[in-house]
């Protein structure tokens, strides 16, 4: 049988440079390998820090999966699905919840963290902190092994989680058998990507990430705002292309001219506004087949539902599998 790659995305936003460069080069060289892709679409994870905003969550699912395939996500090669459609994820969860105990879920850095962001974000206390959010790496480990992920493409911030899922794993083969594969963090190659401010992480609580659904009004005035080298005041000052954003673009969608931009850069002679116009232009033709499959997408929604109904159709008899396993290991099939 093909091994397995599980990964699962929040549907939270829109998809931005960040992911375009990021995560999704991965997740498109590993639809091409000889492993079995799924790739999640973590609603449920989603709604733990989001229940109180359904039609957020609801509107994002078909958002993002519109987005994954108009980059290039082939559901022919990809298991799309939507994870609160595999009832088997929230059962198992439960089983799992047994394995852990509440301390190693405060000390989960990951939990922490972002529990620590919210604080700062919204002044909540400790005590607003949900069991669901806190128990969200239960529910994660519960993504991974029902499919029988072997490889998990994540980003750092994620590998807390993953060693989560590890020790669940291995406590529930010792108490019930050899019974759930033992997952590996993969970490891709590709680094962070900035944002427009000039920040190490282009993300959308930071407020400085270009989105592949931008429409060229705003992809203009997103990049006439990006930071540029501050010791360049005048239009002929020479300029470190290393200090600017907007070099850092240039780069980052191999603009077939960046030698020319760069030397000129340096010199003093190429004013930063020519220099962010040329961006904004290729920036735009970059974008455009990406925004062209989106707006085909848009209008032929039903094409997006068959996709994620028949992904979802195949993930869930593979759960399904997992969880007979599961509760015959536990001795609760009691009709069998
Ligand atoms: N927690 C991941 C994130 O926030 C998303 C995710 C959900 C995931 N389920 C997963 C990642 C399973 C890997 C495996 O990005």
């Amino acid at each position: 049988m093909k091994k397995v790659i599980l990964t699962g995305i929040r549907p939270t936003g829109n998809l931005h440079l960040g992911h375009l460069f990021g995560a999704a080069q991965n997740w498109l060289k590993l639809q091409d390998s000889e492993y079995d892709f799924y790739l999640e679409i973590a609603d449920v994870q989603a709604l733990t820090d989001n229940y109180n905003d359904p039609d957020k969550v609801h509107r994002n699912v078909f958002e993002l999966a519109t987005d994954l395939l108009s980059l290039g996500i082939d559901p022919k090669k990809t298991n799309i699905f939507i994870q609160s459609e595999i009832g088997e994820i929230a059962e198992l969860t439960v089983f799992y919840s047994n394995l852990v105990t509440m301390a190693r879920l405060y000390r989960n850095p990951t939990v922490k963290t972002e529990i620590a962001q919210k604080k700062a974000l919204f002044g909540t206390t400790g005590e607003s902190v949900t069991y669901g959010f806190v128990g969200y790496p239960v529910s994660q480990a519960a993504d991974i092994t029902a499919f029988e992920g072997e490889l998990v493409p994540v980003g750092e911030d994620q590998l807390p989680l993953i060693e989560q899922c590890r020790e669940i794993v291995k406590k529930f083969n010792s108490i019930y058998g050899e019974t759930l594969k033992m997952p590996e963090p993969y970490l891709s190659e590709t680094p962070r990507i900035k944002g427009l401010d000039g920040n190490d992480k282009m993300g959308k609580s930071l407020g400085n990430a270009i989105y592949i659904v931008d429409d060229e009004e705003t992809i203009k005035k997103k990049i006439m705002g990006a930071v540029t080298d501050t010791n360049k005041i005048k239009k002929d000052d020479p300029a470190n292309p290393e200090k600017c954003m907007v070099y850092y673009y240039h780069k980052l969608i191999k603009n077939d001219n960046l030698e020319t931009v760069c030397k000129e850069c340096k010199k003093g002679t190429r004013g930063c506004v020519q220099c962010k116009k040329e961006l904004i232009e290729k920036m735009n033709e970059f974008l455009k087949p990406i925004r062209e499959k989106k707006e085909y997408l848009r209008n032929h929604p039903e094409e997006v539902e068959e996709i994620l109904k028949s992904g979802t159709e195949k993930a869930k008899e593979k759960a399904s599998k997992t969880l007979k396993d599961v509760k015959s290991a536990m001795k609760i099939n009691y009709f069998e």
